[in-house]
């Protein structure tokens, strides 16, 4: 079946319903999600959304935008950086305005908490900037964006997986996707003016992990498999505070509300590892922190965790302003915490590369960029460069809402002067190619077995610390394990919710993105960020202040290190806390 939208957006969380929202002003538009829209993963972010509000203390987007670049360890693009920090002021203003329930001050303002890397002054002392509603933030988002598009009859299409982009490079234009209906098996090709990736990032890859069993990459392998670029794969953030050994997130709200990580004699270690801020430093630096104090065997039991200690917290807060995590604590452990330490460890939470865009989520193609008509991408799913090297806390839900809002602007003002291109003649091919592929194959092995294989191979190999022999190791990994899933069939030979096909479709975008991840760290011989070597310990500015393209070929992985890092306002320093 052939639809028609002006706009299609893949992904129904919170950067695709913004931009879905921005565009249905005046442009016709459709939702496509492998989900039903509330369960997507914007949902399960906890602790908040930054804004140099200064309800609570004086703060300003200044500040906000230099703790950005510098948790970004000066990668960001300094740019898009400046329009993610002072667009947030008014765009949560405009959410409050659309009904987001964040929790309040006495004087009816917006209540906000510190968050990792946040500071006031450059650098002087954390800062209250994240806006919360309790630690369910992206759930009272999503919800509240979803309503806004249904009042504003955006399309959505549930259910519906996105397999395939329509790209035409001879006229480097997007015309549509096409979907495969999970309730029927049927494929619809959506013919459309412009396209918004917003399916979120790939998580799933590595064996612990916070992210949904959807967080796959399918939108971004879509992308790669149309030989278009992906950006800076290699910094992949891992959340301090996963709960172990399952992983799901506790929020760093957690320690914004005064929580602390001790080691097994009971030690405060961050004041070792950052003096000023201690618990409130950036990820990337509570994580190493972790992962050395159980190096060094002082992990809780001599095993690989550490404590997060809420105890002394007055219980109302964890009541009032933390009743998700502490549910979690309760539920998934039996451990109260308002008496005993939550077990935590390092987790696979936050893909800081994606698809490259400019300031307005157009996608280019090139070092240059050179945009595509028609195509834009946003939230995690893309690269703009905000986050650089590495995120700080609560600037993934600004960046979804600032930058999928930017998108939607951009389609309203050139859509209507853009031509539909025509469909082409093979549309709906690839996809049915992998799927043909996938039910005829020798059946050697199981989704189950690869997966597992590659989810640990990336763990241990390209996790919080990495050498050229792990990443080695994991390349050789994966190479054996695309060719075990060349051989995997699909069992369920049924049309109906064919969850089996799925899966092994799923798989291959996960492989694809495991791989890529694996070449560009690799090749970046250097320190910085969430990508921190053994075997080069240092950031190496005069060589690596530079962005990884890295391209599909073949079976293997093309990379170009031609594009810049734009920088305007802040000059590399040494990175201390
Ligand atoms: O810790 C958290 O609540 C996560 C927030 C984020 O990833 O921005």
């Amino acid at each position: 079946m052939i639809h028609r939208h002006d706009v299609v957006v893949v992904g129904s969380g919170m950067a695709g319903l913004r931009a879905a929202l921005e565009a249905s002003e005046s442009l016709d538009v459709a939702v496509l999600s492998k989900l039903y829209v509330p369960r997507s993963h914007s949902g399960a972010a906890q602790g908040g959304i930054a804004a140099a509000l200064g309800n609570l203390e004086e703060d300003n987007p200044e500040w906000h935008m230099f703790d950005t670049v510098k948790g970004s360890d000066y990668l960001g693009d300094q740019d898009a950086i400046e329009v993610l920090t002072h667009d947030a002021p008014e765009i949560i203003i405009e959410l409050e305005h659309f009904g987001v329930p964040f929790n309040r001050l006495p004087n009816g303002h917006i209540a906000q908490r510190p968050f990792g890397g946040h500071t006031r002054n450059f650098g002087e002392a954390p800062v209250k900037r994240a806006c919360y509603a309790a630690d369910r933030t992206g759930h009272a988002v999503l919800h509240t964006l979803y309503e806004r598009c249904i009042a504003k009859k955006v399309r959505f299409f549930e259910e519906f997986h996105a397999l395939e982009l329509l790209y035409d490079p001879q006229r480097n234009a997007v015309c549509g996707v096409v979907a495969y209906e999970l309730q029927t098996g049927e494929k619809h090709v959506f013919h459309t003016k412009a396209v918004v990736m917003a399916t979120g990032g790939y998580g799933r890859a590595w064996s612990t992990t916070s992210n949904a069993h959807a967080y796959t990459g399918d939108g971004i392998g879509m992308v790669y498999d149309q030989g278009l670029p992906l950006e800076d794969l290699e910094f992949m953030q891992f959340h301090p505070t996963g709960l172990h050994p399952i992983g799901i997130l506790i929020s760093e709200a957690a320690r914004g509300e005064g929580g602390i990580l001790r080691n097994s004699h009971g030690e405060r270690f961050m004041e070792r590892y950052a003096p000023k801020i201690k618990d409130l430093a950036p990820r990337d630096m509570v994580s190493r922190a972790i992962m050395l104090e159980i190096l060094a065997g002082r992990g809780v039991e001599g095993q690989n965790y550490l404590h997060l200690d809420l105890s002394h917290l007055d219980p109302r807060v964890l009541d009032q302003k933390l009743p998700e995590i502490t549910g979690f604590a309760r539920a998934f452990l039996g451990i109260e915490p308002k008496v005993d330490p939550i077990p935590v460890a390092p987790t696979a939470h936050y893909a800081m590369g994606g698809i490259p865009t400019n300031i307005h989520g157009q996608v280019i193609r090139n070092a240059q960029n050179e945009g595509i008509d028609g195509f834009y991408a946003a939230g995690e799913a893309a690269c703009v460069s905000v986050h650089g090297g590495n995120r700080l806390g609560t600037n993934s839900l600004l960046d979804t809402v600032v930058f999928g809002r930017r998108a939607g602007r951009h389609m309203r003002q050139v859509v209507p002067e853009l031509e539909r291109p025509p469909l082409p003649k093979d549309a709906g091919e690839r996809m049915l190619d992998k799927i043909a592929r996938a039910n005829n194959a020798p059946g050697e092995t199981t989704v189950q077995e690869v997966r597992e294989r590659m989810r640990r191979t990336m763990m241990e190999n390209v996790g919080v610390f990495r050498t050229e022999e792990n990443m080695t190791q994991a390349l050789k990994d994966l190479d054996e394990l695309k060719a075990m899933y060349r051989t995997i069939k699909v069992r369920d030979d049924g049309k109906i919710m064919n969850t089996d096909l799925l899966d092994v479709l799923e798989l291959g975008f996960l492989l694809d993105m495991a791989q890529a991840t694996a070449v560009s760290a690799l090749a970046r011989t250097e320190s910085r960020g969430g990508h921190a070597r053994d075997d080069y310990p240092n950031r190496d500015d005069a060589n690596w202040l530079v962005h990884t393209l890295a391209f599909k070929d073949g079976e293997n992985v093309r990379l170009d290190h031609d594009k810049k890092v734009t920088l305007t306002r802040f000059e590399p320093k040494e990175r201390v806390y």
